[in-house]
């Protein structure tokens, strides 16, 4: 056997090495010997992002505090329930939109609200929980919520509205992204969220 021949089965034996390395690798438990090994590297990847897919946030009245607490941006206020504010808010900023964390809350006046929740939550909606809220000086209550079928106090189905947004903006409207305007102007807006009668 000449020497390119050699190298030539020696490569074809490793393949053939790796190609059932894998195969085992991926079949789990079948072999003894590598099940040790290949079981702990995929049960540890797949923790790690359980914990990521499983992330949720569900409000309960005592999540909605005075808007002003929160982070202004342009004409809403924001924040991220789940410590994530920094994604929250680069999403918030960016001049071209993207996909908001799981835990962010946007509101654009005290009584209505959006929360991310978790993947799957509502597929239609970006997974956006919507609520309308009864606000007084002793604080927020939960007066609906849920996932399409929540309106306004116009009588207006706020998915209806925030789905129009051009898919970039991830249901947030604001002023040029897609969505129908509100009946009210921003002067008017701007009156309500300033008073919230919440403690700051
Ligand atoms: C008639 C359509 C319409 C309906 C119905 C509606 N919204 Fe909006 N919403 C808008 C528009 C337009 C803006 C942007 C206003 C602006 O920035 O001047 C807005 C702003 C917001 C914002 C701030 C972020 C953003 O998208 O600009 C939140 C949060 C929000 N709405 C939640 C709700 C919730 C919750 C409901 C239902 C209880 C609701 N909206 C119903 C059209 C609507």
């Amino acid at each position: 056997m000449n020497s390119r021949k050699r190298d030539e089965l020696r490569w074809m034996a490793i393949t053939i090495a790796t190609a059932a390395l894998l195969f085992v690798a991926c079949g789990g438990n079948s072999s003894p010997v590598a099940a040790p090994a290949t079981t702990k590297a995929p049960a540890t990847t797949a923790a790690a992002t359980t914990t990521i897919q499983n992330e949720d946030f569900v409000a309960t009245s005592a999540t909605f505090v005075n808007i002003h607490k929160w982070t202004h941006v342009r004409f809403f206020y924001v924040t991220n329930a789940l410590g994530h504010l920094d994604a929250t808010l680069k999403v918030a900023r960016s001049t071209v939109g993207g996909t908001y964390p799981v835990g962010t809350i946007i509101q654009l006046v005290p009584q209505e609200a959006m929360i991310k929740r978790k993947k799957g939550f509502n597929p239609a909606g970006n997974d956006w929980e919507f609520f309308f809220l009864d606000v007084t000086a002793q604080g927020a209550k939960i007066a609906t919520r849920g996932a399409n079928e929540v309106k306004n106090r116009f009588g207006g189905n706020c998915s209806a509205c925030h789905m129009l947004a051009k898919p970039n903006w991830d249901f947030i409207c604001e002023q040029t992204h897609g969505c129908a305007a509100l009946p009210i102007g921003r002067d008017v807006i701007k009156v309500i969220q300033d008073a919230d009668p919440r403690p700051m």
